[in-house]
């Protein structure tokens, strides 16, 4: 049995997650630590509920005494990290939380599981290579892995034809951004300083069912449905690499179990679409499968920019691909048709 910490579950990226891997890892436990904070909503996992492999645990990854509790209390051998504030706009309005979450909050959870798996001497290594030489699953060979879900945004913005590598130097340029980045150097110095066992996966846009409200692709549906104006930001022209939220599952699922550590992958779709075209895919589809009297376009609205707001993100997931034969199943194109679909049940359209 593996018992994995899995945080940050009730939002969208771990809602999708929790199902996906419990269905695929009958072995594993998962403990879901979640402040449920207005971004969770345990309305998202309602189908892990009696799940006796899947445990809920409200509160704050920040909550030094209460992660210590979980570790020794389950005997934690895995983390899988997506707790966060997550939402550009809001760290321009108010960054403070987002320096608490993401950067405080990765620190609490990596110290301690260095102190649990770690301190010495060395106790729980050894236990470990131990049981885990004999059982020799092929699932994990090593000390418990520290697996931290972080952003392409860390990498700043593109001109019109570079693409992200993980060589890429770090220039965030938003509160979110840079709290990210540095939750991302922290979990690299653990391992370069402690040799813990970590993996970083920095992912492009991702889009699919449960996402929240406040989200750029759930409020084109939205906003169309209820034919109120669909606010677009500046010129409509700032593009995205968008990935299929169980396409970024699975490529998790690779590092967690497969990826070299201490090493970064990047997760991207090979998706590049501006905001304008993201808007008039969905309204195209929305006009053939919720006609009304006029074309959902005629909705779009330009408002003013959001600060700071990054031209082109995109990226090259070659490592990923090459080495651990990851592939995105979903183009944008059948990806947004089941995104719509899932909507629709959603609001029983
Ligand atoms: N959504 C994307 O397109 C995207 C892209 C790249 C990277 N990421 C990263 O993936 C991860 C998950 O993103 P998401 O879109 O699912 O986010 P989300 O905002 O939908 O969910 C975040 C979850 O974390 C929980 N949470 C927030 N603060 C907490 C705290 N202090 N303690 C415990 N739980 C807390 C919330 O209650 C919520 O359930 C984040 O780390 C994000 O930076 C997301």
């Amino acid at each position: 049995m593996k018992n994995i910490l899995v945080t940050g579950c009730a939002g969208f990226i771990g809602s999708n997650f929790v199902p996906f891997f419990l269905d695929k890892y009958p072995k594993y436990n998962i403990i879901n630590l979640d402040l449920l904070t207005y971004a969770g909503d345990l309305e998202n996992l309602r189908e892990c509920e009696g799940n006796p492999k899947y445990k809920f645990i409200k509160g704050d990854i920040c909550n030094r005494e209460l992660v210590e509790f979980i570790f020794t209390e389950y005997d934690i051998n895995g983390v899988i990290h997506f707790a966060a504030e997550s939402h550009v706009d809001n760290s321009i309005k108010n960054p403070g939380v987002f320096i608490e979450t993401n950067v405080n909050g990765t620190f609490t959870l990596l110290d301690v599981a260095q102190k649990y798996w770690m301190d010495a001497p060395f106790k729980y290594k050894e236990r470990y290579l131990e049981t885990d030489a004999s059982a020799n699953d092929g699932v994990q060979t090593s000390l418990p892995r520290f697996h931290h879900i972080s952003t392409d945004e860390v990498y700043g913005t593109l001109n019109e034809t570079d693409l992200f590598t993980e060589e890429t130097p770090y220039a965030p340029n938003s509160p979110y951004s840079a709290s990210k980045a540095s939750s991302d150097m922290i979990v690299r110095s653990y391992q370069e300083t402690y040799g813990m066992n970590t993996v970083i996966t920095n992912c492009s846009n991702n889009y699919g069912p449960k996402q929240h409200d406040e989200k750029l692709i759930p409020t084109i549906i939205r906003k169309a449905l209820a034919s109120e104006n669909i606010p677009i930001y500046g010129d409509g022209k700032n593009i995205r690499d968008w990935l299929y939220v169980l396409d970024h599952c699975k490529g998790i699922d690779l590092v967690y179990h497969t990826g070299k550590e201490g090493n970064v992958y990047n997760i991207g779709g090979r998706n590049e679409r501006t905001n304008l075209e993201i808007v008039d895919a969905i309204c195209s589809i929305l006009d053939a499968k919720v006609p009304k009297n006029r074309s959902y376009k005629e909705l779009i609205t330009f408002v003013e920019d959001r600060a700071g707001h990054d031209r082109r993100y995109a990226i090259d997931a070659t490592k990923l691909e090459s080495e651990l034969g990851w592939r995105a199943d979903e183009d944008f194109d059948s990806g947004i048709v089941k995104t719509i679909e899932w909507y629709l049940e959603k609001y029983k359209i």
